[in-house]
């Protein structure tokens, strides 16, 4: 039996298409391996988001490459693949860098992973490019999806920050038409998923073909995804400010099934630093924004990414980053320090802020976070939510899932209650973690079996 190893770095999107390509390779014969050293077939599914992301890729190729010796030595062949959006951004330059690359694919590409690898035996292969025909329509239906899965529903981005290297990798927005959409999701909750996340680089830009010729927004595709038997919960991410529309915000009031949960990056609380970076809105307009989403869903959790030490920002502007996160208040966040990629105009910038000034403005802007996650996670202490089981807990008798508000929860339970909602009472926050019982009915049905 052929055994195929696929690590994915960065996003939500790297985690969709490696699945993706898993199931690809399944088909071709191979089994999946969580083991390394027994790989015919190692994929390394890249991030170029920043510098650290897409160094991590060169040591893990220089590993790779005693590995694959060694392996040779023993007379079996390891086939080295450079998939995502490393190998966009570098294409042949990765073949120079590192000698036991076989085969370097594009995100728009990976659906020709059977054909690089057959043509891997006779030399080293290169395909990064955006080709005319949908990679959608070249995979296989996923077998075995998980409680929770990702649905790809849009790709690229055109907003053009001036940090970022996704327009570049992924290239420019693309929407997939609502009825390939929906006939996944309904494959997907055939299949045993109760928790749909549809993703996309720039998901609320949306604007894929509906079945009645018009444009679709996000919002319009929800409420249909909405009415699929099985799927019980929706989410979406990553969106953009600018593209939250009415529609969107009224699906929020209206659609039981769409979680209250809104990951909605601002990186910045600075109108200057807004403006340098590109983001085409203002603080206060994300505020008024925020107030209208709260006003549609008002126990919607928000969480969003921050950029710390874009270049000239001075300690005035990180202080209106500090006062934006005060006012608001996320349940949880990403925070990154700015980090120069080649290609994006930032990059070119001279104003660069010291390294240690970063070090230092990352250190508070994230002990105020998580403060406010940590008091999040509080406050639901006491409180009954619904929890979907999605898997077996840490310890033999428990299991885990996820509040609306995508906590962590451990219920103690049966594994047989995985893919249904149950009400639990939080009893207690951990660091990373909620503890609770389920309640009523659902304790009995929970616990028969324990
Ligand atoms: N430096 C630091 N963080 C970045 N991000 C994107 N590009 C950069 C960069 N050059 C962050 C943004 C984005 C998240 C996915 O990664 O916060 O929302
Ligand atoms: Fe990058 Fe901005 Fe597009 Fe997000 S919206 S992917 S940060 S360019």
């Amino acid at each position: 039996m052929k055994k195929a190893f696929v690590k994915s770095y960065g996003c939500q999107m790297n985690v969709y298409d490696a699945s993706r390509m898993v199931d690809l390779l399944g088909r071709e014969g191979f089994v999946e391996t969580g083991t390394v050293e027994e790989a015919d077939v190692v994929v390394l599914n890249t991030c170029h988001i920043r510098e650290k992301a897409a160094e991590k890729v060169y040591s893990e190729l220089g590993r790779l490459r005693v590995l694959k010796g060694e392996r040779a030595e023993a007379g079996q062949d390891t086939t080295v693949v450079v998939a995502g959006c490393v190998a966009q951004a570098e294409g042949r330059e990765i073949l120079n860098r590192a000698p036991g690359v076989d085969v370097v694919v594009g995100p728009q590409s990976y659906h020709r992973l059977p054909q690089l690898l057959a043509a891997s035996k006779a030399g080293r292969v290169v395909d990064t490019e955006f080709p005319v025909e949908d990679k959608f329509d070249h995979l296989p239906a996923r077998r075995t999806p998980g409680v929770s899965a990702f649905l790809t529903v849009q790709e690229g981005c055109d907003k053009f920050c001036a940090f970022c290297v996704v327009p570049y990798t992924r290239g420019a927005e693309v929407s997939r038409a609502v009825d390939k959409i929906v006939a996944e999701a309904e494959r997907l909750a055939a299949a045993g998923a109760r928790e749909l996340t549809l993703i996309g680089q720039n998901v609320n830009a949306f604007h894929g073909p509906g079945p009645d010729g018009r444009d679709w927004t996000l919002g319009e595709l929800l409420r249909r995804v909405a009415a699929i038997p099985g799927v019980l919960r929706l989410r979406y991410t990553t969106s953009h400010p600018r593209d939250m529309d009415e529609a969107l915000i009224a699906a929020h009031r209206d659609l039981p099934a769409l979680m209250p949960y809104l990951h909605l990056p601002v990186q910045s609380g600075s109108d200057r630093i807004l403006a340098a970076m590109n983001r085409k809105h203002d603080a206060d307009t994300y505020r008024r924004l925020i107030d209208r989403v709260r006003t549609a869903r008002p126990d919607i959790a928000l969480s969003s990414d921050f950029i710390v030490g874009f270049p000239g920002e001075t300690d005035a502007d990180h202080a209106e980053t500090m006062r934006l996160i005060a006012d608001i208040g996320f349940a949880s966040a990403f925070s990154f320090k700015y980090s120069p990629r080649p290609g994006t105009p930032a990059a070119e910038s001279e104003d660069a802020v010291p390294e240690a000034v970063k070090s230092e403005r990352l250190a508070e802007l994230q002990a105020l976070l998580e403060r406010q996650r940590q008091d999040f996670n509080h406050a639901t202490v006491g409180r009954t939510v619904p929890v979907l089981l999605e898997k077996p807990g840490r310890h033999p008798g428990q299991v885990a899932g996820k509040s609306p508000y995508l906590q962590a929860v451990q219920i103690d339970g049966d594994v047989a209650a995985i893919g249904t909602v149950v009400p639990v009472r939080i009893t207690r926050a951990g660091s990373n973690s909620l503890f609770g019982e389920a309640i009523g009915e659902a304790a009995a049905a929970a616990t028969a079996a324990a």
